[in-house]
């Protein structure tokens, strides 16, 4: 019984527990302290190495309120990301957690201050926004990281897997699916909705997961063209009942971004990428993702907004001695990501390296999302041209 214990033993995903030396103590500063601030406060204090020494908020108040609600009363308040990187001249690292046009001129300034970057997702709203916080990266030398926790998932380390495996052989189709039927943010205020806030909508907001999913699995392939699609149909309704069962007309009025968007995309490879995705529509579900390879498909159930929760396991699709056959991968609980996230980046700035989720493949994320938004507007095909950095 005992050997077969051991036997059992050994199939289990057995991951070493990191000891961290809390010896010094990582310092960080929390730029924009709104809705998901409160996640990467929460996971910094859980860290036993890192010390939130800073914080600020354009709205008065609001990050000394964010302090108390914390208790990290001890944090220095400020009233804007630059007067925060003038003052704080000991600083290892900064949450950039503004609404997304507030990305790039942040990210901006503080690499530029020489301060490691985690900057929440998207990237940035724009293809040009990107490229230029990649030169503040590269002139820096620092840390810049975007923040996607789904890239922490185990279920999304397995798509990559399954491709890695080559057990699909040449990837040459990729469908998108999953997006919201009745899901524009709120009510966390208007800045996913506003243009000048917001940038983008679903595209930007749940988009870029559904993108980094996809395009991470199969090595992020260079965009090359782009057919786009986004409409705004719900977002722009008055008597659209989305914001907690009720009508809104007042947010109706503000909404400038997407509510839905599509887009067949060639990437590089000769593989193609057939993309939708939703805040709003008349439909459950985009459907589930799908990879089509020479040897083999791969089934990604829908997912509401690419948080690395599936609700049934992938699928395999394959042929066998000239017989269509199938199989399930299990999925696993996904424990906390967001922890892992900050973790990680906490580990890069200790250690060096590269971080995990990397400029250089989102920035073929953000031309997707830039092209969409470019192809619509004009009504026809674009070239995707990224400058080299
Ligand atoms: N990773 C995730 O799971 C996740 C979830 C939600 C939101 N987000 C992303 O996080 C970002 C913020 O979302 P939110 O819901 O917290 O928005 P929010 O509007 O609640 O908070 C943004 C805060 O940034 C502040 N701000 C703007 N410019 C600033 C500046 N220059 N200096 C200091 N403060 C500034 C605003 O006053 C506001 O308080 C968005 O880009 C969003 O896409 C990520």
């Amino acid at each position: 019984m005992a050997n077969d214990a051991a036997i059992l033993d050994a199939f289990k995903d057995v991951k070493e527990e990191k000891v961290v030396d809390a010896s010094k103590k990582v310092k960080v500063g929390i730029i924009g302290t709104g809705w998901i601030a409160d996640a990467h406060a929460g996971s910094y204090k859980a860290q036993p190495d890192v010390e939130i020494v800073a914080l600020a908020d354009i709205v008065p108040g609001k990050a000394a309120a964010f302090a108390k609600k914390h208790g990290i009363e001890g944090a220095r308040i400020y009233n804007s990301d630059e007067e925060l990187l003038a003052n704080e001249k000991d600083l290892d690292g900064v949450s950039i957690c503004t609404y997304n046009c507030q990305h790039a001129p942040c990210a901006i300034r503080a690499l530029e201050a020489g301060v490691n970057v985690m900057l929440e997702k998207p990237f940035t709203v724009t293809l040009d926004e990107a490229i230029e916080v990649m030169k503040a990266e590269k002139k820096s030398g620092k840390i810049l990281t975007i923040g996607f926790q789904p890239r922490m998932s185990d279920n999304m380390q397995m798509i990559k897997k399954v491709v890695e495996s080559g057990e699909l052989g040449d990837v040459y189709y990729i469908q998108a699916g999953g997006g919201r039927r009745s899901g524009i943010p709120f009510p966390f205020g208007t800045t996913f909705i506003e243009k000048n806030t917001g940038g983008i909508g679903a595209l930007g907001d749940i988009g870029c997961y559904s993108l980094d999913m996809l395009l991470g699995a199969v090595g992020y392939p260079k965009p090359l063209t782009c057919t786009g699609y986004v409409s705004d149909f719900f977002g722009k309704d008055p008597n659209y009942i989305g914001y907690q069962n009720a009508k809104h007309p007042e947010y109706a009025e503000k909404f400038g971004v997407d509510d839905f968007a599509a887009a067949f995309v060639r990437l590089e490879g000769g593989i193609i990428l057939d993309f939708r995705i939703s805040w709003a529509m008349h439909m459950d579900t985009c459907g589930d993702a799908l990879i089509l390879g020479t040897k083999g498909g791969l089934r990604i159930p829908s997912t509401e907004c690419w948080n690395g929760e599936f609700t049934k396991p992938l699928t395999v699709y394959k042929s066998v001695a000239g017989k269509n056959v199938q199989y399930e991968i299990p999925y696993a609980p996904c424990g906390d990501l967001f922890g892992k996230k900050i973790r990680s980046f906490v580990d890069s700035i200790k250690e060096g390296g590269k971080p995990t989720v990397p400029s250089s493949e989102i920035v073929y994320n953000q031309a997707i999302l830039d092209a969409i938004s470019k192809s619509a507007a004009i009504g026809r095909e674009i070239e995707i041209e990224i400058p080299e950095i």
